[in-house]
């Protein structure tokens, strides 16, 4: 059985002192979950969470890295740099980032490489806008994007990829696809990567859902067939609703 993975992004949001008291919060509300905890945070916020976060059953990622190790690249950050600071996770190919940022299915897949080659577990977004959906083209968009992404992984690198499957449309509306929906993405996902790298792979691989999760639509989410967790923006951001998301079975 795949264990459920819920991971918060908070974007652009928190400062440090916010971060420690998130956490300190944060820590006593989900201890006894089996879940997996993740927090994606802010590069500033970065240290403090994870000073925070030690000793707890929350682990603490980033929401980018650049894919070179070094170099003349103002204002970016490395897989190494994070390694070395004890991040464990990093958000790779986030929608925010491939339309404001220029961030493509070749500079996805070279981040994933180079998270990897630092010991850095990626969580790699992928899903469609609405146009795309309207359009018919939801799979073929999906299965594109996770094909790109994984090129020339190892099937344990792959075993060890949390992929996010996060439809634009449903990023921060307030619409959540439904979880039937949502799980036949998954599904379809899961399906090209047992492709690719076979079924010991396909069964393994943590497949989330993310856009506009909540603790009131998390349970019907993450008890379906395929979806493993979810990764949560905007309710993310406060930790007794956080919580409530991770602990979705009581
Ligand atoms: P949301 O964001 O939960 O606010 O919709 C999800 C995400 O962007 O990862």
């Amino acid at each position: 059985m795949r264990r459920k993975v819920i991971a918060g992004n908070w974007k652009m949001n928190m400062l440090p002192n916010e971060a420690i008291s998130y956490i300190e919060k944060l820590t006593g509300l989900v201890k006894d979950t089996k879940n997996e905890v993740i927090l994606c945070v802010p590069y500033t916020d970065l240290f403090y969470s994870l000073m925070q976060a030690q000793g707890t059953n929350i682990k603490i990622g980033a929401q980018n890295m650049h894919f070179e190790e070094k170099g003349a690249y103002t204002g970016e950050v490395s897989g190494q740099m994070l390694k070395a600071i004890g991040v464990e996770y990093v958000i790779i190919g986030h929608s925010e980032r491939r339309q404001y940022y220029n961030e493509t299915d070749e500079s996805v897949n070279k981040k994933i490489k180079a998270a990897f080659e630092n010991n850095l577990k990626p969580i790699v977004c992928v899903g469609e806008s609405l146009e795309q959906r309207e359009s018919g083209k939801t799979k073929e968009i999906i299965t594109t994007q996770t094909r790109l992404a994984l090129d020339g992984l190892s099937k344990d690198q792959v075993k060890n990829t949390i992929i996010a499957y996060e439809p634009i449309w449903a990023i921060g509306t307030g619409k959540t696809a439904t979880s039937e929906d949502a799980n036949n993405s998954i599904k379809e996902i899961r399906e090209e990567i047992e492709k690719i790298y076979g079924k010991d792979v396909s069964d393994e691989v943590i497949i989330q859902y993310g856009g506009s999760v909540k603790s009131k639509n998390a349970k019907e989410l993450f008890e379906t067939s395929d979806i493993d967790g979810g990764l949560v923006g905007g309710a993310s951001l406060d930790p007794e609703e956080f919580s409530k998301i991770v602990n979705y079975e009581e």
